[in-house]
């Protein structure tokens, strides 16, 4: 079993004596530390560097700044876990700690939660083991919407007369929107039983209070500007997102699949490029891979990233929606979207769906793209391939002629 180190920052040392209790007893090789106060913290994590810092909210440093925040900008690649006892889930401190931490949990929670929640992130980390590539994209996640559908939420959620699911059928338009959405209903915090993935349903869970704060005071959603990166469309990016999504759903529902894998089929398609969004900000990156490429595709964009860097944004992207609690089948097919034989198990109908809707996508686009050996090699998949690629076809022509 791996063994993680791991800071707990809380004023109140009964919780620290309780912790340390229970870690002992059930993961007696982690190393841990504790901290009473946001400077002690900081000191410790100075010295130390634990892979994951846990910590109740409002622990503010000298300076007034939130200790989460410092560390977020002073060491982006620790994960940043809030434990509070702040009962309200819709306070506005909870909200705003969205903005730096990467998962959330409610006082009292259980041993096991607490353990597994670090697990999970912790081997998630590891997935990705260049620090280079883990400082990029563990800081403050740069995640724009496109302006035309932020301004349109916030016309939306300022109108007296919009309704919860008009504000979710925007959102759910909206790659950054949806991941962002998503990413606050799946925090243990809600304590829903199951894993929600349709943006829709996430709206409708959060209410319109939250998302009103989220809007007007937390500042969550903004509106990407004019020029981000010389050579990257963002509404290309958008309109493949979004067509992603609609075959990967269609492709799902033909393999006879149950509603919840058509959802998670729609999701992975609207966030399997994701990553590129999240490496926007980070213009030294696109140099380095964009240098060495002969062409435009996606699929010399990716082979050109993992020959510079042994990944790719779809690991990048994969890491973030995983640290941030997104269903496991999602995040696996975010990962593995342009190479699904990295996957040595059985690959779920999400991948596959993801995979094949992307590819005849970048098909249809007039890119060349590969269709995983392993998949085609599946009877029942490849005999849809014609009618699939057929689709792929009428979506790409019927939304360039809407756009035009
Ligand atoms: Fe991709
Ligand atoms: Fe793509």
């Amino acid at each position: 079993m791996k063994t993680y180190s791991i800071l707990f920052a809380d004023p109140d040392q009964k919780v620290h004596d309780g912790h340390r209790r229970m870690i002992r007893a059930l993961r007696p090789d982690w190393n841990l530390l504790f901290a009473v106060s946001a400077r002690e913290a900081m000191n410790k994590i100075t010295l130390y560097r634990p892979e994951v810092v846990v910590s109740e909210l409002n622990m503010k440093l000298e300076d007034g700044s939130d200790l989460l925040k410092a560390v977020q900008v002073a060491y982006p690649e620790v994960i940043r876990i809030v434990l509070s006892s702040e009962p309200d889930g819709e306070s506005e401190v909870i909200l705003r700690s969205t903005q730096s931490a990467h998962r959330f949990l409610a006082k009292p929670c259980k041993g096991e939660i607490l353990l597994e929640q670090i697990e999970k992130a912790g081997s998630l980390r590891r997935l990705l083991n260049s620090r280079e590539l883990l400082e990029i994209i563990s800081g403050i996640p740069y995640l724009p919407s496109l302006p035309q559908l932020y301004h349109e939420l916030v016309r939306a959620v300022e109108s007296p007369l919009i309704s919860l699911s008009e504000i979710g059928e925007i959102i759910a338009r909206d790659v950054s929107m949806t991941g962002r959405v998503l990413h606050l209903v799946n925090s243990a915090f809600f304590g829903l039983p199951r894993q929600v993935s349709n943006p829709q349903t996430a709206v409708v869970l959060l209410g319109i209070n939250v998302i009103k704060s989220l809007v007007c005071y937390v500042k969550l959603f903004f509106a990407a500007p004019d020029i981000i990166m010389p050579g990257l469309s963002l509404d290309k990016l958008w309109l493949h997102s979004s067509l992603t999504a609609r075959l990967s759903r269609e492709i799902a529902t033909n393999l006879n699949s149950p509603p919840s894998v058509q959802e998670d089929a729609f999701l992975a398609g609207m966030l399997h490029d994701v990553g590129k969004l999240l490496l926007l900000d980070h213009p030294r990156y696109f140099s380095r891979v964009l240098q060495p490429m002969s062409g435009n595709s996606e699929k010399e964009f990716s082979e050109a990233e993992y020959k510079t860097f042994g990944v790719s944004h779809a690991e990048i992207g994969a890491y973030l929606l995983g640290l941030w609690g997104l269903p496991d089948p999602v995040v696996e097919a975010v990962a593995c979207h342009h190479r699904p034989g990295q996957l040595k198990l059985e690959k779920s109908t999400v991948l596959v769906a993801t995979h094949l809707a992307n590819a005849f996508l970048c098909m249809a686009a007039g890119e060349a793209a590969v269709i995983d050996p392993g998949i085609a090699a599946e009877v029942h998949v490849k005999r849809l391939f014609d009618a699939w690629k057929k689709r792929a076809g009428v979506l790409y022509l019927e939304s360039n002629r809407e756009a035009a």
